[in-house]
């Protein structure tokens, strides 16, 4: 069926298929506590027939003392106090404890290991993803014996002691040396071959009869578990989460845990020989946990929050529980949440908003029972995008009893929100009409690489929001999980992607390998692991799928992938972002809404697809899942500057020295100039917004220069988080009342004395005035469908240059540029004076060369060393030049158009003063303090 995007007004959860689910009981209707349904053996009744509102005290009232409360989606922060109502502290007898810490690691098989490639291996790793597939027909069977017996690094007593000591999360291949065996576009990266963990994980006596998980949220790939030599489980997508359980495998006392991962060899240094496009990083690069519950507990993922009815006075929230029952007998439990409001940090205050009264279960011995419950919040705080909206946020908690015992509680964070996906007006957040200004970003995080940090994703989310963008689309895979718990903070709208490719590959050993027996796995996976964060908002079942020209097998798969989402969430559409597929291909039949990659505009020869799509499809939603593909190095330009909208990058447009000019003109060949999607977005108004590729430099794709360069040229910000020209052209479209104003280039050109070198100005204002020196160059007015100011014929003269940007005739901003002189020192400059002294929080500090009045000297290259001094380590340098070998962990670094980077981290419980120091032979040297505390 098709999904109602128009007709979703004040409801999520109205429309779209509403197919049988997998393990979920039926609908209570608002404002009742319905009878789940049975799950496998489940039987649920009903102890309450009304759901009761908040602040009239509720079942389990945990004890006043609070504890860590944690649940699978992220780590959860528990809070005492409260009065009245139900209080929000959480005594619970699940523990969910990191397993960063102490790990030992190598690269490459012991010999004599055979039949652990995936291909031999298969039968045994198929299992772990059985919970993921709808028809148990299809369970895979678990092969007798024992995979990997004679294999050393399996064996508990194997000595280990010799290999490198890690913590995760950790990318083993972002040290480098870069190299070219790989690809450029892999990242030149030495990402590839197998790779092994080992753990010693203790258990004490009190977890005897207890169940025990592993949740690993991300392992570069091919990833497969044994427990004191016994094999576990394993899944093979690097960028899936997954469950095993050890429950079986674990003793009282020390177990040895060993992680084989094995990123396939390319053939060759062909991008096309890889397993990826890009850099995909490597090693166990997010975070893993041990859960241990009671064996009468919420399944993983267990719980699904909808809110089917919204008003400004009340919002039903529905509630589906599955209660997995790992023991031998027959269990009755009673299952109650209470809803609590969540502060800016995640952390639950105040007492119950809201309960959800008991209801009984009885599950029998080793099987699931399910529950679907509903309450109802009075006068809901909506979660929203700002700045138009905030991001308030609620956390259900969960209690299970069983004989009158607490045996599991159980938090789901959520929001309360309503989409609307219009075909004729675009999206509607609350009601409220918001463009997507968003953008598409890798998984990767520069020079610290794809080892998972909530403060680098942190720092990344603070910079786009600066530029006003309110999307991020994760391209082309599923994202850390803290990615989304900071976008339900921010209040980013997340297009949360599944798959890069399908059953036909783009690289050889891509994901199409094994995606005909793990889609329905992966993507069932993934979206109940995502479904409760109210920042997705659309799930992408595929970028630029090779299918979609496919006449049959395109649609047949995109049908089958659309009815996978709908089953297990049916409040979002699906997508998927298409570069070639026309209206009159049915690829986009069975796909809720329209996706479309660089084809807002004419490209070549073909047309703009927004208004045939819209003529084809006047149902559906559409968006640019793509947009832009432009390149840009930070700091650079190249003369002469192409007149008109731009052109594909060339040797000789745009190209110099392995760079690409900053003049935001130059373009991959498939695509177009920021400008051009701004006027079809804005003369197709029902076009629900863009996502610019991409908001950050990515490693690997350095297109058009693969031959020189290892990361990409396409960010808005460059690979340091440094902001490139561009940032302030979306910062002047996204952020319209925002007043700025931006000059492009720099003004240090003492080889053009007398040379046309164009004056570009990026202003929210409609207007500005250019002055040279104090000498006017004109004042110029945004035409229709115009997005900056060009003075084309600026001929240089060193000085100072200088804007006023109007808005409606009134003087709106300023920005100026000047002539800098010769590098006189080095500065150092701290994103934050305080950081925590957990071993894993960063400071990122730059470094600009400088002349002696302190203007930066957007020339400089000097190598600068850097130096520090207490509780910190200098984890990696970088300075966002994308053809820079030297390994991200140097210490000595050349700047890059007078910038640096250095990121330090703190080191775990250690507090005091960290000084970082920068030096360079004839400059004076730079210094900054950053408290660890
Ligand atoms: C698109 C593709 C992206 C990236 C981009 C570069 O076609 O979907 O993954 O390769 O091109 O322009």
């Amino acid at each position: 069926m098709r999904f109602c995007v128009t007709a979703l007004i004040g409801a999520v959860a109205a429309c779209g298929n509403t197919g049988s689910k997998s393990n979920a009981g039926s609908a209570g209707s608002a404002g009742q506590v319905a009878g789940g349904t049975a799950g496998n053996s489940g039987t649920a009744t009903a102890m309450a027939g009304a759901t009761s509102l908040g602040g009239d005290g509720g079942v389990n009232a945990g004890s006043s003392s609070s504890s860590g409360t944690s649940n699978d989606g992220g780590a959860g922060i528990a809070t005492s106090g409260g009065t009245g109502g139900t209080d929000n502290s959480d005594p619970s007898p699940r523990t969910r404890r990191s397993l960063a810490d102490s790990w030992r690691f190598k690269k490459g098989d012991p010999t004599g290991a055979t039949g652990l490639g995936y291909s031999t291996a298969k039968p045994w790793v198929l299992p772990t993803g059985n919970a993921f597939l709808k028809d148990s027909a299809n369970y895979a069977k678990r092969p007798s014996g024992n995979l990997g017996d004679g294999v050393s690094y399996i064996t508990a007593n194997f000595d280990d002691s010799a290999w490198q000591s890690v913590n995760l999360p950790h990318d083993y291949a972002i040290e480098g040396p870069f190299t070219n065996s790989i690809s450029a576009s892999m990242g030149r990266l030495p990402a590839t071959g197998v790779a092994w963990y080992r753990k010693t994980i203790s258990v004490p006596a009190s977890d005897a009869g207890k169940s025990s998980f592993l949740d690993i949220d991300g392992a570069m790939s091919y990833s497969m578990v044994w427990v004191n030599g016994q094999f576990v489980g394993g899944w093979p997508y690097g960028y899936a989460s997954y469950r095993l359980n050890l429950t079986p495998y674990l003793k009282t006392g020390d177990n040895v845990l060993s992680i084989r991962l094995d990123n396939p060899v390319p053939a060759s240094a062909n991008w096309d020989d890889g397993s990826s496009r890009w850099y995909p990083g490597a090693g166990i690069y997010r975070n893993v946990w041990l859960v241990v519950t009671d064996p009468v507990h919420v399944g993983q993922w267990g719980t699904h929050v909808t809110t089917p009815e919204v008003s400004s006075t009340s919002a039903t929230v529905k509630l589906d529980v599955s209660v997995d029952n790992d023991s031998e007998q027959s269990a009755i439990v009673s299952v109650a949440t209470d809803l609590f409001e969540l502060d800016a940090t995640g952390a639950r205050t105040g007492s119950s908003v809201a309960t959800i009264p008991a209801m009984e279960l009885t599950i029998a011995a080793h099987t699931t029972g399910t529950l679907a419950t509903s309450g109802t919040i009075a006068s809901p705080k909506l979660w929203g995008s700002p700045p138009q909206q905030k991001p308030n946020r609620y956390a259900a908690l969960t209690r299970v009893n069983r004989d009158g015992k607490l045996v599991d509680s159980y938090e789901t964070r959520f929001g309360v929100r309503t989409l609307k996906f219009d075909s004729n007006q675009g999206f509607f957040l609350n009601g409220e009409h918001i463009k997507l200004n968003g953008v598409c970003n890798h998984h990767d995080l520069g020079a610290l690489g794809t080892a998972v940090s909530d403060r680098a994703l942190e720092r990344q989310f603070q910079i786009l929001a600066e530029m006003g963008t309110n999307a991020i689309r994760t391209s082309h895979n599923p994202p850390a999980p803290e990615l989304l718990e900071l976008a339900d903070r921010f209040g980013f709208l997340i297009m949360d992607e599944a798959f890069d490719v399908w059953n036909t590959g783009k690289a050889k050993l891509d994901h199409h390998v094994f995606f005909p027996e793990w889609h329905e796995q992966d993507l069932r996976a993934f979206i109940r692991r995502d479904r409760n964060h109210p920042s997705v908002v659309m799930w992408s079942i595929g970028n630029e799928i090779v299918e979609q020209n496919d006449s049959t097998k395109g649609p047949a798969l995109a049908k089958e992938l659309t009815d996978i989402s709908h089953q297990e969430d049916a409040t979002r559409p699906t997508v998927s972002g298409m570069n070639s597929a026309k209206p009159d291909n049915p690829f986009s039949g069975p796909i809720d809404s329209i996706g479309l990659n660089y084809q807002g505009t004419k490209v070549r020869t073909n047309p703009p697809q927004y208004p045939t799509y819209h003529t084809a499809f006047p149902n559906k939603f559409i968006v640019g899942t793509e947009t832009a593909s432009t390149f840009s190095s930070r700091g650079i330009y190249s003369f002469p500057v192409v007149a008109g909208a731009g052109t594909p990058a060339t040797s000789s447009a745009g190209i110099i020295d392995n760079q690409i000019s900053s003049y935001d003109l130059y373009f991959a060949d498939w695509s177009y100039a920021p400008d051009l999607e701004f006027q079809s977005q804005e003369k197709w108004a029902y076009v629900g917004g863009e996502f610019v590729w991409t908001g950050f430099d990515y490693l690997g794709e350095p297109t058009p220069l693969d031959s020189v360069a290892r990361s990409s040229y396409f960010g808005i910000i460059d690979l340091a988080g440094f902001k490139k020209d561009r940032f302030y052209l979306y910062q002047a479209r996204w952020r319209p009342e925002f007043a700025m104003a931006h000059i492009l280039p720099h003004w240090t050109w003492p080889d053009r004395v007398g040379q046309v070198t164009p004056v570009h100005v990026y202003t929210s204002g409609d207007e500005a005035e250019l002055f040279l020196n104090g000498t006017s160059l004109g004042r110029k007015k945004k035409a229709q469908y115009e997005y900056r100011l060009r003075w084309d014929d600026v001929k240089y003269a060193s000085g100072e240059l200088s804007v006023i940007a109007y808005k409606d005739g009134k003087q709106w901003a300023t920005d100026k540029v000047s002539t800098a002189g010769a590098a006189s020192k080095l500065t150092l400059t701290a994103d934050r004076a305080t950081i925590q002294a957990d071993g894993k929080d960063l400071s990122f500090v730059t470094l600009t060369v400088e002349d002696q009045a302190g203007l930066l000297v957007p020339n400089a290259t000097n190598t600068v060393h850097f130096d520090i001094s207490g509780p910190g380590v200098i984890v990696a340098t970088d300075n966002g030049d994308p053809t820079d070998r030297t390994v991200f962990p140097a210490k000595d670094r050349a700047a890059f158009s007078g910038k640096a980077l250095a990121v330090v981290r703190t080191l775990s419980g250690q507090k005091g003063m960290i000084t970082v120091t920068a030096t360079t032979a004839g400059l004076t040297a730079g210094s900054v303090a950053v408290v660890a505390q």
